[in-house]
């Protein structure tokens, strides 16, 4: 069973689903893939798209109204892909940006596709001090955080998560993200595997396979801790507990992991 934390389905209000149609075929192809919770989480906030919190729940409601009609048993929670600007600590504290789950607990976050915008590490501090685990959306996808993943680690070490998308894993997104991905996962910057999923070909909601991927790269145990038990975890309001994966990764990628926490 896998919770999906990160997934454009909600229909019409961003570049995923485009339709209802497309909507329903994903969540089939969810359930088809072991998914029991699927969060929903729109963009806002990166210059395209403003996604309210209030506007989420209310497509949310319609599109839960849907799965019921089709009879598709698949879980639906508020969610959000929050664009890191200036301003997010102000939509969170005021509502307007919806946190994981609506649980006020974390919020998913999401970088431009190249750059790290300056100031990144001091909203990331403003959300945590707003009681809030910021999730860093597929650093393996960003050409600054590929290079210097360095930077990652540090907001790791400050009690970010990273969030790596299955396809990375299995190469969808080319050689080089994919390779960054094993990086970052080896290292131990990566507590979620999710879809990151678009629509109902190619960027499809799709966990299992970044699973099994992981697990080759590292072993088993921890392939199920990031696809399976953290994002459950988190689905459900509570912290994940990091010290489970205490001995699962190989011994020269732990002590990396305790000096940087250390
Ligand atoms: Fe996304």
């Amino acid at each position: 069973m896998y919770a999906d934390l990160h997934c454009h389905i909600l229909p019409g209000i961003d570049d995923g689903a485009k339709d209802l149609p497309q909507s329903l075929a994903m969540a089939r192809l969810a359930v088809k893939d072991g998914i029991k919770t699927t969060v929903v989480t729109p963009h806002h906030l990166n210059g395209v798209y403003v996604n309210r919190a209030a506007d989420i729940l209310s497509a949310l409601a319609s599109l839960r109204e849907s799965l019921i009609a089709e009879g598709i048993p698949l879980k639906l929670l508020p969610g959000c892909e929050l664009h890191l600007v200036p301003e997010l600590p102000d939509q969170i504290a005021s509502g307007e940006a919806m946190t994981l789950g609506n649980l006020d607990k974390a919020v998913l976050v999401e970088l431009p596709v190249h750059t790290v915008p300056m100031g990144a590490e001091h909203i990331l501090e403003q959300i945590q001090c707003q009681g809030l685990t910021p999730i860093i959306a597929h650093p393996e996808r960003n050409s600054q955080l590929r290079q210097t993943p360095e930077m990652l680690a540090e907001w790791i070490a400050m009690g970010c998560l990273g969030q790596v998308t299955a396809q990375s894993c299995t190469g969808q997104f080319g050689p080089q993200v994919q390779a960054s991905a094993r990086d970052m996962v080896s290292r131990g910057l990566i507590q979620i595997i999710a879809s990151d999923a678009h629509r109902d070909r190619r960027r499809i909601p799709e966990i299992s396979q970044g699973e099994a991927q992981v697990a080759r790269w590292t072993n088993e145990r921890t392939a199920e801790l990031l696809a399976r038990t953290f994002p459950l975890a988190l689905a459900n309001g509570q912290e994940p507990d990091l010290d489970l994966l205490g001995d699962t990764l190989p011994r020269q990628r732990r002590s990396w992991w305790r000096r940087l926490v250390g």
